[in-house]
């Protein structure tokens, strides 16, 4: 095997072959989850050994915070406490799952990171960007996925989606004006870094967003590859 020397993410240079971790994000109702289908097919493809995961979840701990996080009917959370038990759960994730993925060479495939706690918890729910950021740094260091792809739709369109997908959880009966909110924050992030963000139109037709889908992480792999 060749070895790399990728520039990771956390900042150091690794001797050996690091895997890359991409994430998937956008409000409710733009097709996240079968775009994910698509972005693990694509992967398979270029023949990239895989972990597909959730957030929040993705572990024992992480899927039953994931029920107490989004059960509409379950007990009240405060904001403080909601944000807290989303960076628990992904602090279980990245210890148990993510990092040994990557270290041993695979690449992660995540259906939301912490772009979800920046636009959600920091935006919708009006936290603010700050107190997400200082979250950040503890529980991931210098940890950042490499690719984020953003699912982007207007919230009027993107909601009526998802409400007819059937019962709706916590998150999803909040208001429009959260999900504008939400969609603000995760467009200025990707205009702030676009080195590791796409956006797609997820307004197009189905069969033109996976395209997008599948070309974006075709043209991340070969990126990747190649250095
Ligand atoms: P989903 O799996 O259907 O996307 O549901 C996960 C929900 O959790 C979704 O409404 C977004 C929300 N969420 C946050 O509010 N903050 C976070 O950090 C994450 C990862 C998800």
């Amino acid at each position: 095997m060749t070895e790399h020397n990728h520039e990771a993410n956390d900042g150091t240079r690794h001797d050996t072959e690091r895997g890359a971790f991409i994430v998937l994000e956008g409000i409710e109702g733009v097709g996240k989850t079968t775009q994910m289908a698509v972005a693990e097919q694509a992967l398979k493809d270029a023949a990239k050994s895989l972990v597909c995961t959730r957030e929040p979840g993705g572990t024992a701990a992480g899927e039953a915070l994931r029920s107490v996080l989004l059960d509409k009917d379950g007990a009240p959370l405060s904001l403080e406490a909601e944000t807290l038990l989303m960076f628990a759960a992904r602090a279980n994730h990245l210890h148990e799952k993510i990092r040994p993925a990557l270290n041993r060479g695979d690449w992660v495939l995540c259906d939301r990171f912490t772009d979800a706690s920046y636009a959600y918890q920091g935006a919708g729910r009006q936290l603010g960007v700050a107190r997400i950021a200082v979250l950040e740094k503890w529980v991931q260091a210098e940890l950042r996925p490499d690719l984020v792809i953003i699912l982007d739709a207007e919230p009027e369109l993107a909601l009526t989606r998802a409400k007819n997908r059937g019962p709706v959880d916590r998150f999803e009966q909040e208001s429009l004006d959260f999900f504008h909110r939400a969609r603000q924050v995760y467009l200025d992030r990707a205009k702030a870094h676009p080195e590791r963000y796409a956006v797609i139109d997820a307004s197009m037709p189905l069969e033109a967003v996976s395209q997008a889908v599948a070309a974006t992480v075709a043209g991340f792999v070969h990126q990747w590859d190649q250095s």
